[in-house]
C-alpha cells in the first residue's frame, strides 16, 4: 500500500506544485514508484513542469466523469520511469466530491510507492477533508511573514482536527530574504508554526528556469540538492538538513 503525501499551505505560490514535481522526481529517482495526483482544479502546470503538456491524454476529468479508470488515466513522465502523473481537470468548475477523490486514491494505492497530492490554496473544508485522508501532510511555507502566518492556521487547524502528522518545508529561502540571521530565522519561523522541519528548499533561479522549460533541473542546481534529502527523508533515510542558499 502506498504512502499518501499531501502537499498544502495556507497562502498560494508558496511552491507546493514545484515541491510536489521535486520530491516525485527524486523518490522516483531512488527507486520508489510514484504517482502526483494535481487536485488544483483549473490550474494545472504539472505537466509543463514536466514537460509533457502534448503526452496528457486523460486527465481527472475523464476519470470523475466515469470515461476512464484512473490507473488507465495516469501518464508516465518521461524525465523519470518510476514518475507518473494524474493531472487536474482544465475546467476549475468540474463537479468533484470528497468522496470521489478518496475513492480514485484508494484505487490507484497498491501500484505505487507514495501518492503525493498537490493541492490548492487556501483553508477551505474541501482541501481538509481531502488531506485529512493523507498519512503525511506537508505544509508549505516561505519566509515571508504573512505565508507564516497562513502555514500557522492552516497548520493548527489540521492539529484541532486531531491530525499530528505534519511536517514543514521552508521554500524560496535567500540570503535576500533571510539575511545573516539564517538559523535564528529559520527556527522561529519553525516554532511559530509548531510543526517538526522536513526540508529547506533555496530560493532558485535554475529551478524557475527548469519548470518553465519542462526540462529536469541540472544536477548542480541547489533546490535540486534539497529535494533529495527530503525524499530520502520520506523514505526513512538519513539525509542531514543542510542549508545551502545562494
Ligand atoms: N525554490 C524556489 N526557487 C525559485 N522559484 C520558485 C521556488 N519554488 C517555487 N518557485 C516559483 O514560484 C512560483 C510559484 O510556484 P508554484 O506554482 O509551485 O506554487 P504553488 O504553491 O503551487 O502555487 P498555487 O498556490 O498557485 O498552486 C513559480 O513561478 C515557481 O517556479
Ligand atoms: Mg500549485
Amino acid at each position: 500500500m502506498s504512502k499518501m503525501i499531501a502537499v498544502t499551505s495556507g497562502k498560494g505560490g508558496t511552491g507546493k506544485s514545484s515541491i510536489c514535481a521535486g520530491i516525485g522526481y527524486t523518490l522516483a529517482k531512488q527507486g520508489s514508484r510514484t504517482l502526483i495526483i494535481e487536485l488544483d482544479f483549473g490550474l494545472r502546470c504539472i505537466d509543463i513542469i514536466f514537460g509533457m503538456t502534448n503526452q496528457i491524454k486523460y486527465d481527472l476529468s475523464d476519470v470523475l466523469d466515469g470515461k476512464i479508470e484512473a490507473l488507465d488515466a495516469v501518464t508516465r513522465v518521461p524525465m523519470a520511469s518510476n514518475l507518473f502523473v494524474l493531472c487536474a481537470p482544465k475546467n476549475p468548475f468540474q463537479q468533484v466530491t470528497v468522496e470521489q477523490i478518496i475513492s480514485i486514491c484508494r484505487s490507484v494505492r497498491k501500484y505505487y510507492d507514495y501518492i503525493i497530492i498537490d493541492t490548492g490554496a487556501g483553508i477551505n473544508n474541501h482541501v481538509f477533508d481531502i488531506v485529512e485522508q493523507a498519512n503525511l501532510i506537508l505544509v508549505v511555507t516561505t519566509p515571508d511573514p504573512i505565508c507564516v502566518r497562513d502555514a500557522q492556521m492552516m497548520s493548527d487547524e489540521f492539529y484541532a482536527r486531531g491530525n499530528r502528522r505534519q511536517r514543514l518545508i521552508i521554500n524560496k529561502v535567500s540570503k535576500k530574504a533571510i539575511g545573516a540571521k539564517l538559523v535564528r530565522d529559520l527556527d522561529e519561523i519553525i516554532d511559530t508554526i509548531g510543526v517538526q522541519l522536513i526540508g529547506v528548499v533555496p530560493e532558485d533561479d535554475q529551478l524557475l528556469i527548469s519548470t518553465s522549460k519542462g526540462e529536469p533541473l541540472p544536477s548542480n542546481a541547489p533546490s535540486l540538492a534539497a529535494f533529495d534529502a527530503i525524499a530520502k527523508r520520506l523514505r526513512g533515510e538519513n539525509a542531514p538538513l543542510t542549508v545551502k542558499i545562494g
